[in-house]
């Protein structure tokens, strides 16, 4: 049995589409959950696997939890055992590794699998264990295993990140937001979801000070309580959407976003031939002229995100004059261009580049998906191809994705799930 979309080409999308909650900041919050020994609830948390196997996890260590609905929980970790983390589901996922810092702040020692999550190559964690280090931790990274403990307890230290990561300076965030003293944590990721964390510490009693900045501040407190808090959209999936009716051309309207968030996909979107007009919290978007093409480069945010860069490629493929895109985040972020070749794309490689020389013709073909974003471009590509492309290993996609099926459906887009 192998699910798998079968996506009908061809169709221009219209109508509207609420955008979900934004996976990578439910991430590092409901990790961020084991801090805080109280009931919290959550809203507006995305239906998709990798939210799923957190909450398995942290149910398996103790929490209790209520599903309030398909986006809503309300949930308790006060009676969490740190030796009940069900190692096997942490290997599923990148974000366990924020089991080392909310579990070093809370039990004063973690264990979790070696994380998983999409393969770019070489995901090095030493930025993560600077950090706790420099507060006091000790990791000893076993056959397969990391553990850590904190013999002396955790006191605040300044330390500056090498690169902006946003997983480090979710770790240091966590591990610092209950240790003795002041953390200075420089160079530190800006991302929406470091923000996002910030906030629903904050909102539990938590003293941190300039997330979304690359200087940030946090004075241990000596407990967290509960909270109700709502997760921010994902400007990912919200980008996703703007990418797939840019390239079938048709219209669309975005509801619950966050505007500001999006600000470094729309300028290339646009360059490209979109019509965006954008309001409080939602924005229309058409294209109804030519699709130019563009160069694109990721950074950290607010540069253009890493996240997006596999969702334009297929619009590069189809665009007049085409276009490059420089990685500048992962090492290995290209794997998908393979697949996007069997379905008529031209692509040629350099160091950290693709080029795209443009004016291609998609059409349908059997690929499959490498990883959760490159799996949303060949869903787009499937979309923009003349005839029937059927995608497989769509559970990378699932990851991530909220109900994508019934969303693009909605919008007019042929796509179907198969299992053979
Ligand atoms: C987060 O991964 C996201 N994942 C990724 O999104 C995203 O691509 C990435 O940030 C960059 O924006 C989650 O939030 C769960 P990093 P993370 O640490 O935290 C190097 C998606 O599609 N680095 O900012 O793992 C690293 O090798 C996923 O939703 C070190 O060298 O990313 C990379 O080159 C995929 N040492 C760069 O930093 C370290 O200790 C960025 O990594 C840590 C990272």
């Amino acid at each position: 049995m192998a699910p798998h979309f079968l996506i009908r080409g061809g169709r221009q999308l219209s109508g509207a589409v609420r955008v979900g909650g934004m996976k990578n900041a439910a991430l590092p919050i409901l990790f961020a959950l084991l801090l805080v020994r109280d009931e919290v609830v959550l809203e507006n948390l995305p239906p998709v696997t990798d939210i799923e196997t957190t909450l398995q996890i942290l149910c398996q260590m103790g929490a209790e939890l209520t599903r309030i609905s398909p986006t809503a929980i309300r949930i308790n970790t006060k009676n969490a055992d740190p030796d009940a983390v069900p190692l096997n589901l942490t290997t599923e996922l990148r974000a366990s590794a924020y089991l080392l810092g909310a579990g070093l702040g809370r039990f004063g020692r973690a264990t979790t699998g070696l994380p998983g999550g999409c393969d770019f190559g070489a995901r090095p964690l030493d930025q993560h264990f600077r950090l706790l280090e420099a507060l006091g931790a000790v990791i000893a990274p076993e056959e397969n295993l990391l553990c850590a403990s904190a013999p002396g307890g955790l006191r605040g230290a300044k330390l500056r990140l090498d690169f902006p990561s946003v997983g480090a300076t979710v770790n240091g965030i966590l591990a610092a937001a209950l240790a003795e003293g002041t953390t200075i944590i420089s160079g530190a990721a800006r991302e929406p979801h470091i923000v996002d964390l910030a906030n629903f510490l904050n909102a539990c009693g938590a003293q941190i000070a300039g997330a979304g900045t690359s200087t940030i501040r946090i004075d241990g407190v000596s407990r967290l309580h509960g909270t109700r808090y709502r997760i921010i959209p994902d400007m990912i999936e919200a980008g996703t959407y703007l990418c797939a009716v840019c390239g079938t051309g048709g219209g669309l309207r975005l509801d619950d976003i966050c505007p500001a968030h999006l600000d470094p996909v729309l300028l290339p979107l646009r360059k490209m031939g979109a019509e965006i007009a954008v309001s409080e919290s939602h924005l229309t978007a058409k294209r109804t002229g030519a699709l130019y093409g563009t160069v694109l480069e990721t950074a950290p945010y607010p540069g253009f995100p890493t996240d997006m860069q596999p969702q334009f490629a297929p619009l590069l493929c189809l665009s007049r004059g085409g276009g490059r895109i420089y990685e500048r985040v992962w090492n290995s972020r290209f794997q998908y261009t393979a697949e996007l070749e069997r379905m008529g794309g031209r692509i040629l490689p350099g160091k950290d580049f693709a080029d795209f020389p443009g004016g291609d013709r998609l059409t349908g073909a059997r690929v499959r998906a490498t990883d959760l974003r490159g799996g949303a471009a060949l869903v787009i590509a499937g979309l923009c191809a003349e005839g029937m492309t059927e995608l497989y290993d769509i559970r990378h996609i699932e990851r991530g994705y909220p109900q994508l099926v019934e969303k693009l459906t909605a919008i007019g887009a042929e796509i179907a799930c198969g299992n053979d």
